[in-house]
This record gives C-alpha cells, sequence and structure tokens, in this order.
C-alpha cells in the first residue's frame, strides 16, 4: 500500500492537541508557510504565554488561525473584498486584516490593543486538522524566539525552543517556508503590510486590477526601530494620560495596580494581577487600559511592573501608551 503523500496525523494526537490548548496551554503546529506557536485565541492568558516562550519584548499583534470562512466572519467585519480574496487563495499563505466585530471573543492582546484582526486559513492538512478540531481561533506567531528566523521544520523549533512547548507536531517540512503576506483591508484601500507568496500582482488581479500598495514600514523588522509610537496604529493609546511607576494616586486619577500592595487614594482601581503574576497581568493589560479609559479620570496611575520575562513586554506597551 502506498503511503498518502499528504501527512495526517492520528486522531489520538488530535484529540491530544485540543485538549492541551482548552486547557490554555500553546502548542506548535505546522503551516504550509512557517510553524506557529499556536494557543486558544480567545484565552488571554494562554497568548500571553506565547509572549514569554517567545521572549518577545513587545507585544506585536498575532495572527488568528481557523478552518475556514465561516469562523473568521465570527470573529472579524467581513468585507467585499474579504470575500473576494478569501474565495480565491484560502486556504493559503494569505493573512486578511479587518475590523474586529463588536462582539469579537478574542483577547485584546491578540490584537495588541487595536481595533483589527489578523486572520487566515492555513493550507496544511494537520493544521486543518487541528483547527476543525478545535473549532475556534488559534493565535500563533512563528515558533521561533523574538529576533530568529522562522522555523520550517519541527526539527528548526525542537532546536530553539525545546522543553519550553509540551507539543511540536511534525507536519514535515514548510512548503512555503516564507510567512503569509498580510494585507490590511480595515481601512479605505488595501494595503500590504508584509509581501509573501500571494503576491501583489497576484491580490491586483484578483481585486479588479488594483493592485494594493505596500506598506512603508516594514512589520519584520523590530518594533522598537519605529520612531514615533503612534505610527502602529493597531496599538492602543489611550486618551488620557497614562504615569507610569505609580506610588501613589494623584487626585482624579484612575489607578491600574499589580500586585497585593494598596495604594491609598484609588478610588477606580483595576489590578492587573492581584497575586502578581505576570502573565495574568499581560493577558489584562489592554482590557483594564480600556475600562480605565473610559472612566473620564484625569488620567491612569499605573504601579511598578517588574521589567523581567513577560514583564519587558508590558512594560514596553506602558511606556508606549504613557507617550503623547
Ligand atoms: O505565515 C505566517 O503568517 C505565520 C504562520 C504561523 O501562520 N505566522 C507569522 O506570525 O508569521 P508572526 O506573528 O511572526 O507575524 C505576524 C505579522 C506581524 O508582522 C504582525 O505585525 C502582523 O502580522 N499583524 C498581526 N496582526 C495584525 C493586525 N491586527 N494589524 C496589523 N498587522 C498585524
Ligand atoms: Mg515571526
Amino acid at each position: 500500500m502506498n503511503r498518502p503523500q499528504i501527512p495526517y496525523i492520528d486522531v489520538g494526537l488530535v484529540d491530544n492537541v485540543v485538549s492541551h490548548w482548552r486547557a490554555g496551554e500553546v502548542a506548535v503546529i505546522p503551516t504550509e508557510t512557517v510553524y506557529g506557536l499556536g494557543a486558544d485565541a480567545t484565552n488571554g492568558q494562554a497568548v500571553a504565554k506565547i509572549y514569554t516562550i517567545k521572549s518577545r519584548p513587545q507585544f506585536n499583534p498575532l495572527i488568528v488561525h481557523v478552518a475556514d470562512v465561516a469562523t473568521a466572519k465570527k470573529y472579524v467585519e467581513w468585507n467585499e473584498a474579504a470575500e473576494t480574496l478569501a474565495q480565491k487563495f484560502w486556504p493559503g499563505p494569505l493573512t486578511l486584516v479587518l475590523k474586529r466585530r463588536a462582539d469579537c471573543p478574542i483577547s485584546e492582546l491578540v490584537s495588541a490593543g487595536g481595533d483589527t484582526l489578523a486572520i487566515r486559513v492555513p493550507a496544511h492538512p494537520v493544521a486543518l486538522q487541528l483547527l476543525k478540531a478545535f473549532g475556534g481561533g488559534i493565535a500563533a506567531p512563528s515558533a521561533n524566539r523574538s529576533g530568529r528566523v522562522s522555523p520550517t521544520t519541527a526539527q528548526h523549533v525542537r532546536d530553539e525552543l525545546g522543553d519550553a512547548v509540551a507539543y511540536i507536531v511534525d507536519g514535515g517540512p514548510c512548503e512555503v517556508g516564507l510567512e503569509s503576506t498580510v494585507l490590511d483591508l480595515s481601512g479605505d484601500m488595501p494595503v500590504i503590510l508584509r509581501p509573501g507568496a500571494i503576491t501583489r500582482a497576484m491580490l491586483g488581479e484578483a481585486l479588479n486590477h488594483k493592485a494594493p500598495e505596500i506598506a512603508k514600514t516594514d512589520l519584520n523588522h523590530d518594533t522598537s526601530s519605529i520612531k514615533s509610537p503612534g505610527m502602529l496604529a493597531s496599538h492602543y493609546a489611550p486618551s488620557i494620560p497614562v504615569r507610569l511607576n505609580a506610588t501613589h494616586v494623584a487626585e482624579g486619577e484612575a489607578l491600574l495596580a499589580f500586585g497585593p500592595a494598596q495604594l491609598a487614594g484609588g478610588i477606580t482601581t483595576l489590578n492587573l494581577s492581584a497575586k502578581g503574576d505576570l502573565i495574568e497581568a499581560a493577558a489584562n493589560l489592554f482590557s483594564h487600559l480600556r475600562v480605565l479609559d473610559k472612566t473620564h479620570h484625569r488620567a491612569i496611575a499605573v504601579m511598578p511592573i517588574p521589567n523581567e520575562g513577560i514583564g519587558e513586554a508590558i512594560n514596553d506597551r506602558l511606556s508606549r501608551a504613557s507617550v503623547k
């Protein structure tokens, strides 16, 4: 009997990976582009673990992977261009950035606090098998440590992440080997944020022969090289000032606390993590900032966050939020 050319995995392994995801853990899966470090996109703490494992000093927004268009439509405001391109290129190496739906259950951390979501249906039988069985969105950046190249074999992932992840699903070498094209469809005109295997010409042909522009900012570069933090539209900035490393609460301020210590004066207080857990804090960061922003205080005072592990990413994000 011939062995099938296309790799499928055992149902037992599918069940294991899916229960792992449901439990808020991270598993590496193959896609046709590169291997992805995947977690339940609706679970902020699970998503925060991705950043910890990648040792990412910033919260770059992540791509959500789904099994089909119907699932994508539950998360984002669908439009005509999205429909055309999804019909033509999904499953495949094209990521669409669209506005989050008002009832979008995906963690705000996945969008780095922004109002858009990047989403795609990967063209890898194993990825599709797992996503179908899971039924929802899996947030997955490339499964490399921050600043390293993307892995295209399971062995690359083992070499780099080793024991940091419980599951590395081997689906063979990635066919495309280059990260997906990222196309922003959330504005008036489509813009290519990251070139990839679905080229500008291919997109242009599908979109009534109007090839989308390529954004000047190269998203593959570290966002710290971007001069103005406001340049990243996907990054959330509260409308009121943010005051960092607060050891007291001034009049008219709301308090974003961290850890068990109490600060006098904070009438409106939200705690990122009362037990001082940085993973929990990362998961709460953007949603807490959003809630405090809406309370119309003069400013948001933020207690010091330890600058270790994922705390670096939290502080990076907070310092961007504090620059006006
Ligand atoms: O091929 C791929 O896209 C792989 C596989 C695993 O699917 N994933 C991948 O993820 O390359 P990552 O995190 O390494 O790159 C995601 C890119 C980043 O450049 C990020 O800034 C951009 O997509 N991105 C994600 N969400 C976005 C959003 N809401 N708005 C703008 N850009 C977004
Ligand atoms: Mg990457």
